[in-house]
């Protein structure tokens, strides 16, 4: 599928399919009177019988003998209310409408920018935006299916029509940025789709290893292996993969810009299956736990694509990937376990493992000496209670970066909500044996998870997104993100990258 801008041309010959987008209660623009017109007025007479009004999501479509030879199909896609439409109405819009198209095996769209009438955001926003909805729109993880009927069609075309030959530069801008992030969002989705069995810790190395090749040398990468790892005496990580038979790699990635400003860290959490370990989760539990490396997708997302956005920011990806298994060698309740900063910690549950390999890759990511530091994980059922499926838990000791984090998120259409690093839960982390315990109690799991990380940060500005809720959608949550993982945190992390 190839988008495409163009001045508004009426002469537009192969088209099959051609879409306009209203707002609620107000439906008629150059587009839709032209299409009228087109139909000799059957698309008002369709309009008023379906009672298609142009609210959110709403759609009306017709087929049309245009002439002998040729059938056209027309769709209208409502917005909402003007006043209301948002960069997030017009990307759930785009999935919709493409989602139809496919279904009709439309090959040449003509469309609209969805909304642009609106003033509300800018033509590059909204490009974007639409590349966004119709590339998610139409991901799916279809490669372990067996038939070919799952090989869904593609339109060949999609030709934007713009008012002004001067739109068009601005336009495409937003259209490559869009699809941009949509490879990156694609990008995660797949690591995390992947079944644990093909996704093990060495895997993810060799994923890392491929985003270097292809990045022009600008991105480089360390890796270090379980001997390397005795060495630093990264005990936290060591001590989770204990159990299992794959090994486990600190990755360190490094994108640097000639001229940077600033530097920051982005730490995933990275466990390629999470069984619980020796506290292991009840089979109902395990059933998603592939995506528990989901964290460290997103940050593979984004260095995915980081060659292409010309930044002036170093930017620092840091993931410790291993598996969590019981087995006779693994790890028990009551080990207690040397991080890399020399604390100990207690592992008193050991399906609290999240933590303790982030604690090793938090202490890693301080080496670095960052501005600023982020770290995405699939860290607590807790948040998931708090918070439900959709939105992800955001804990900062940094107001700053905690607003600007927020607004990111919003513009990438990702739903984020602060939660308090409460300073007085702290004492819940007390261990009698060692400098801190695992888990804290029945109480604010997510918080306390928490702080337990911000226990490794010290005074950088750090800001933690608990992602298990909104990483994996076990049923559909918007027309662009359907069964399966979203990719979540990979659109907040460049909306906020590139806003630095
Ligand atoms: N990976 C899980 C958290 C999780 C739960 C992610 C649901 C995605 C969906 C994490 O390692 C875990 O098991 N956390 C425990 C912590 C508890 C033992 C303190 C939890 O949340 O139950
Ligand atoms: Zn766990
Ligand atoms: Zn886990």
């Amino acid at each position: 599928m190839k988008l495409q801008i163009q001045k508004r041309n009426r002469q537009i010959t192969n088209a099959d399919v051609f879409i306009a987008s209203c707002f609620e209660d107000e439906m008629f623009s150059h587009e839709t009177t032209y299409l009228n017109e087109m139909t000799g007025g059957l698309l008002a007479k369709l309009v008023k019988k379906e009672n298609f009004t142009g609210k959110a999501d709403q759609t009306v479509s017709l087929f049309f003998q245009k002439s002998l030879k040729q059938h056209v199909r027309i769709l209208l896609v409502g917005l909402g209310k003007q006043e209301e439409v948002q960069e997030e109405s017009v990307r759930q819009v785009a999935a919709t409408a493409v989602q139809m198209v496919r279904s009709w095996q439309g090959k040449h769209v003509v469309s609209d920018f969805f909304g642009m009438r609106s003033k509300k955001f800018t033509l590059d926003a909204c490009a974007k935006a639409m590349a966004e909805g119709l590339w998610l729109g139409t991901y799916d993880f279809a490669k372990y299916k067996s038939s070919l009927k799952e090989k869904k069609f593609f339109p060949e075309t999609w030709t934007f029509m713009t008012e002004h030959k001067t739109d068009i530069k601005l336009a495409s801008k937003g259209l490559s940025l869009g699809e941009m992030y949509a490879d990156a969002t694609i990008f995660a989705r797949n690591l995390v789709n992947e079944p644990a069995q093909h996704m093990r810790p060495a895997d993810l190395v060799a994923v890392t290893k491929a985003i270097v090749a292809a990045s022009s040398k600008t991105i480089s990468m360390r890796v270090f292996n379980r001997a390397q790892l005795e060495k630093k005496g990264a005990g936290g990580i060591l001590g989770v993969a204990r159990g299992s038979d794959h090994e486990p790699f600190l990755v360190h990635l490094v994108y640097k810009p000639l001229h940077a400003k600033k530097r920051m860290v982005l730490v995933g959490k990275a466990v390629t299956f999470d069984s619980g370990g020796i506290s292991l989760k009840p089979s109902d539990a395990m059933t998603t736990m592939k995506i528990d490396m989901a964290g460290a997708a997103a940050v593979l997302g984004v260095f995915s694509v980081l060659p292409d956005l010309e930044l002036n920011v170093e930017i620092h990806g840091i993931f410790a990937a291993c598996e969590n298994m019981p087995s006779g060698k693994a790890i028990v309740p009551g080990d207690i376990v040397r991080i890399m900063n020399g604390k100990t910690v207690e592992v008193l549950n050991t399906d609290a493992e999240g933590r303790v390999t982030l604690a090793d890759a938090l202490t890693y990511a301080l080496q670095q000496k960052p501005d600023v530091m982020i770290d995405l994980a699939t860290l607590t059922g807790a948040c998931v209670v708090a918070l439900g499926e959709e939105v992800a838990g955001m804990m900062s000791n940094d107001r700053t970066l905690c607003d600007e984090l927020k607004k990111a998120a919003d513009r990438a259409g990702e739903r984020v909500w602060e939660l308090p690093l409460e300073p007085g839960y702290k004492k819940l982390l007390h261990s009698e044996v060692a400098d801190l315990k695992n888990i804290a109690g029945r109480y604010g799991g997510a918080v306390t998870a928490g702080l337990f990380l911000q226990e490794f940060v010290e005074e950088v500005p750090w800001a933690h997104l608990d992602i298990a809720g909104p990483a994996f959608a076990e049923k559909p949550l918007n027309s662009y993100t359907k069964y399966g993982a979203s990719g979540f945190g990979t659109r907040t992390i460049l909306e906020y990258i590139r806003s630095m």
